[in-house]
């Protein structure tokens, strides 16, 4: 469910639309509170024929000024890990589970703080990640870390317990696909290989987890 002051963005989504459609109205969402402070809304970008949906956080600071997912440094590192993977970027679709920058801020001038979306925000905004995958329908979504992993699958969903392996994708409870794709993969974000003390080793389990998602596409 939504805020008690906002209702979500299911009634934002146009009944039936292209990815262009729901690009176009998604910019006017007012689901949740995070609207209010983010410059834009960051909907997603890449071909509507993908067979491959990358499914990450939330944009951060880059994304939000820029309008388009990945295209910071996490960014970067998930476009050398596609690359080391053997999955054409191009040929993939960037989205997010929430559209909208969520950060903390000290003070005037002070630099945006990246703040982990909660679980009313998640659920806000899933409306427009369910609407993106019903039209996509692809043959594996990609859930980049814990919270693309839990919009996706339930907030008992654990990446690290289900990382790299394909997981038939089931269509929600209460919320159904009309044409369910066929296998998720979870994996860690790409911010966490940036954050891990040992980068060597995250990001080689990140490429190790994309080949296995490349598969499907082989
Ligand atoms: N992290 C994300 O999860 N998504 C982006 O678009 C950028 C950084
Ligand atoms: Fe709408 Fe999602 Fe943005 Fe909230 S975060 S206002 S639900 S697009």
């Amino acid at each position: 469910m939504a805020d008690d002051d906002f209702p979500g963005a299911q009634p934002f989504v146009p009944a039936s639309a292209t990815i262009d459609g729901l690009r176009a109205a998604a910019r006017d969402c007012r689901g949740c509170h995070l609207y209010e402070n983010a410059t834009q809304t960051v909907f997603s970008s890449g071909s509507a024929t993908a067979r491959v949906v990358l499914v990450g956080e939330q944009p951060g600071d880059q994304e939000d000024r820029r309008g388009e997912p990945f295209v910071g440094p996490a960014g970067a590192l998930l476009d050398r890990a596609l690359d080391d993977a053997g999955i054409d970027r191009k040929l993939a679709y960037v989205t997010n589970a929430v559209k909208h920058f969520k950060f903390s801020q000290a003070g005037e001038g002070k630099r945006r703080i990246h703040q982990k979306p909660d679980q009313r925000e998640v659920n806000a905004c899933r409306p427009w990640l369910t609407a993106e995958l019903e039209i996509l329908d692809p043959d594996v979504i990609v859930a980049l870390g814990a919270t693309a992993g839990q919009s996706l699958m339930g907030r008992d969903f654990r990446v690290t317990r289900s990382r790299g392996v394909l997981i038939e994708w089931p269509p929600r409870e209460g919320e159904p696909l009309a044409k369910a794709s066929r296998f998720l993969l979870a994996t860690i974000h790409p911010s966490a290989v940036l954050r891990a003390d040992d980068r060597e080793t995250a990001y080689a389990g990140l490429v190790d987890d994309l080949k296995v998602a490349a598969q499907v596409l082989a």
